[in-house]
């Protein structure tokens, strides 16, 4: 008999048809995130869970989950999971890494380029009808070229983010839980604690998975250290940064901008404060998001599903 396998969101034929190659497959076949209930009630006879961050994967759901093998994220983030009750219980947790880290790095570097150089209000400025004239001071943002790059976090994703940097002949720091002594020296960038990083960087990038640990690492204090020309970056998790003492940092001009693809509490609503300031470049947590990449993603899930359904050890293990 072929195990089970529960899907929470419509995805392309292609990866369904590769599912049922090896397993009884359903879906919850729409574009919008599944109902608890109903997530609730689809697990209970599933072995495996093809699941996404949207998803609460915690110890309510493990209970429900009677033959529950394998918790299949298609993210490289793990926070929405219960690693630890999943291991208590036997059951595998997988996610998507490798796969999305040019693609993540790509997006972070534009928004990197698009704060600084204000490329969404001056394309508004000239659809408002407002551009009558060429002049000297008009819309005019921050160098990147030369500038200094805070990288918070030295993982995957933010060392493909400091190649691009290099390119930039940006000076590159950055704080990590652990030095990187070899890579310092291949991309030529120098450790510091965290409160040097803020005074001196011109960019500070959050690139480090979130936990407990690590909620509001950059809050009210933090962002007070950093130049009022500075500008910050997070493509990781919204829980990192403190929202309410941003957006007051930003509207006072205490920092110059801040390019955000993710929220504390996503999805936000069109009134979200935050993202009603001209000094702010909101994202819908689109880091992944290419085509090619998302299908890696899609695939890596359904590989690392048929290897611990089939006996074998996932590619890409998290516990
Ligand atoms: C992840 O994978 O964790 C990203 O946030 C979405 O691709």
């Amino acid at each position: 008999m072929k195990p089970k396998i529960y899907v929470t969101r419509k995805l392309p034929e292609s990866v369904i048809t590769k599912l049922k190659t090896f397993s009884e497959v359903s879906i919850w076949n729409e574009d919008t995130p599944v109902p608890r209930e109903v997530l609730l009630r689809e697990v209970k006879e599933v072995d495996g869970l093809f699941c996404l961050l949207t998803e609460d994967i915690d110890k309510e759901l493990f209970m429900h989950a009677n033959k529950l093998k394998v918790v299949a994220s298609m993210a490289v983030g793990f926070n929405n999971i219960d690693v630890n009750e999943a291991t208590k219980r036997g059951i595998r947790v997988t996610n998507t890494p490798g796969v999305l880290t040019e693609t993540t790095a790509d997006l972070t570097f534009a928004l990197i380029m698009a704060t600084a150089r204000r490329l969404v209000e001056a394309s508004d400025y000239l659809r408002e009808g407002k551009w009558k004239t060429w002049s000297p001071m008009q819309l005019t943002g921050q160098d990147i070229y030369g500038a200094t790059l805070g990288m918070i976090g030295m993982g995957r994703i933010a060392q493909a983010v400091v190649k691009r940097a290099r390119g930039f002949n940006m000076n590159i720091i950055y704080h990590n839980r652990s030095r990187k002594p070899e890579l310092e020296s291949k991309y030529e960038m120098e450790f510091t604690d965290l409160s040097t990083l803020l005074k001196e960087s011109d960019f500070v990038c959050v690139l480090i998975p979130y936990s407990l640990e690590v909620h509001h690492l950059i809050g009210e204090k933090e962002i007070e250290m950093m130049k009022n020309s500075s500008i910050l970056i997070n493509t990781a998790r919204g829980g990192i940064v403190d929202e309410v003492a941003l957006y007051h940092a930003l509207k006072n001009k205490q920092i110059w901008a801040a390019g955000l693809d993710v929220f504390e509490k996503e999805p936000v609503s069109v009134d979200y404060p935050l993202l009603n300031l001209p000094n702010v470049i909101t994202l819908p947590h689109i880091g992944s998001a290419s085509k090619g990449t998302r299908l890696k993603m899609a695939n890596l899930v359904v590989e690392n599903l048929q290897r611990v359904l089939t006996g074998e050890s996932p590619l890409t293990a998290v516990n």
